[in-house]
């Protein structure tokens, strides 16, 4: 029998659009969104974001969707199973080398997020100041041991969740994790609006000044929505590969989509308000979140030192939380290809993937501190990592997939897959191939030559 036919399905359509959407949802809305949005100016990224996200991000994730569920491979084996022989396959082999960048340096700050809930835990910040927080989350990311441990830690805990498989791991861990993120979010979004000075913050983020716009925005921009929707490196065709033939692929990109973009301004709402209103400069870039959050809670429940101890220690688990749902699907990524293609049992492809991802991960997390001289084009490993893997290699991976999909793949694959085999109505088909075909590939093409200074 074909390793595709026995190959195990998600068990619900909503576990589908949970894994995925956990996937999607993680550091990359709640920690990098915002400082992307603060180093860029503020609104006026929002605005080219989120025109990113329609342009490109939603008909690249169907594409995505429909190779995966339609090769039922690894992403890859699905060129393999694709386009035999073609010169394809070498778009898999940049997803699994890019899933496996980002996973050991996402790694890292997954990691800071364990060190806060623990320090929530122990109630370790109350009575804190808005200074405090800056001094000890700089003490805490120089230290050579602290962070490396804990980033092991987090790998080891995505690889637990990788050996348990697709329906007992994967999905139910993000059918559990999803919903108590959003309603977390929700809480939160409610006690930074109750901030004084809260309405400085939404300003930033709600009245765009386009006069901060340069190239280097839209490319961080497009970076910040392949990154946030997981796309451009297989990641959600091999969740694809595991969804069942009645999930309705237009719908499921359009729910991840939705969800993604609304954790993310939800996201902005939370920091934004917290940072102006304690003074802290809303481009203070990584270390933005690990800042002001904590703060906010003090602030917001100063009076009431239980509701902010209850608050930082929920608000800390489910950022772990939301990171881990997407580590899982980046060590998916990794395992599945190392599984099905160097035909290794899962469990030793995870474990490879385990290992490499903490000596890879090891050198991130000392950029911050013992080596953050050791500079690659004036940026340090980590940020040298984030943006090879975010600027380049995802929205180059993204054009490519959707050349392939508008270009090389049957129409007929293509219309069977989006419309389930003619049971679903499409009015919109015409409209995503234009998309795939041009749009799509037009648009990053242009950004990419914007940025070389050429337009
Ligand atoms: N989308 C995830 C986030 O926002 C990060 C991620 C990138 C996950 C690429 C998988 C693949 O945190």
């Amino acid at each position: 029998m074909k390793a595709s036919q026995n190959r195990v399905n998600f068990g619900s359509k909503i576990g589908a659009i949970l894994a995925a959407a956990g996937s999607a949802v993680g550091l990359g809305n709640i920690w990098r969104f915002p400082y992307e949005t603060g180093n860029n100016g503020g609104a006026a990224f929002i605005l080219i974001y989120l025109a990113c996200v329609i342009i490109m991000g939603l008909p690249i994730m169907m594409s995505e969707f429909v190779i995966g569920r339609h090769s039922r491979a690894n992403t890859a084996g699905a060129y393999r199973v694709l386009a035999p022989g073609s010169p394809w396959r070498f778009i898999g082999y940049m997803g699994v080398l890019a899933g496996f960048l980002i996973l050991s340096y996402y790694s890292v700050v997954a990691g800071w997020t364990l060190e806060y809930t623990l320090q929530a835990g122990i109630g370790g910040f109350s009575g804190m100041k808005a200074e405090d927080f800056a001094t000890s989350f700089i003490a805490f990311s120089q230290n050579p041991w602290k962070p490396m441990l804990w980033m092991v830690v987090f790998l080891v805990l995505t690889h637990a969740v990788i050996v348990m498989g697709v329906k007992k791991g994967i999905e139910k861990s993000a059918k559990i994790m999803m919903p108590m993120l959003f309603i977390l979010i929700l809480v939160l979004v409610c006690c930074s609006l109750s901030l004084p000075g809260a309405d400085k913050g939404l300003k930033f983020l709600l009245q765009p000044d386009f006069s901060k716009v340069t190239p280097g925005v839209f490319l961080s921009a497009m970076g910040q929505a392949f990154f946030s929707l997981s796309l451009g490196l297989g990641c959600l065709s091999t969740y694809a590969s595991y969804f069942n033939k009645e999930t309705n692929l237009g719908k499921t990109a359009l729910s991840v989509g939705c969800i993604d973009t609304c954790v993310a301004i939800m996201a902005g709402i939370i920091i934004f308000p917290a940072a102006f209103s304690v003074g802290i400069s809303p481009d203070a870039g990584p270390s933005l979140l690990f800042i002001t959050l904590p703060n906010v809670f003090q602030l917001a429940f100063g009076d009431i030192p239980l509701l902010a101890y209850i608050f930082s220690l929920m608000f800390y688990i489910l950022l772990a939380l939301a990171a881990l749902t997407s580590t899982i699907s980046m060590h998916e990524v990794v395992t599945a290809f190392v599984h099905e293609e160097w035909h290794v049992s899962r469990n030793r492809a995870a474990n490879y993937v385990t290992l490499g991802c903490i000596l890879l991960g090891i050198l991130s997390s000392l950029s911050f501190g013992v080596l953050s001289h050791f500079l690659i084009g004036g940026m340090t490993f980590f940020d040298f990592l984030d943006a090879l893997t975010s600027k380049v290699m995802l929205p180059l991976g993204g054009m490519l997939i959707a050349l392939f999909t508008g270009w090389y793949l049957n129409r007929q694959i293509v219309w069977e897959e989006i419309s389930n085999g003619g049971r679903l109505k499409v009015p919109y088909f015409k409209c995503y191939l234009l998309v795939v075909k041009y749009f799509a590939p037009i648009a990053i093409g242009l950004i990419f030559i914007n940025e070389l200074g050429v337009l």
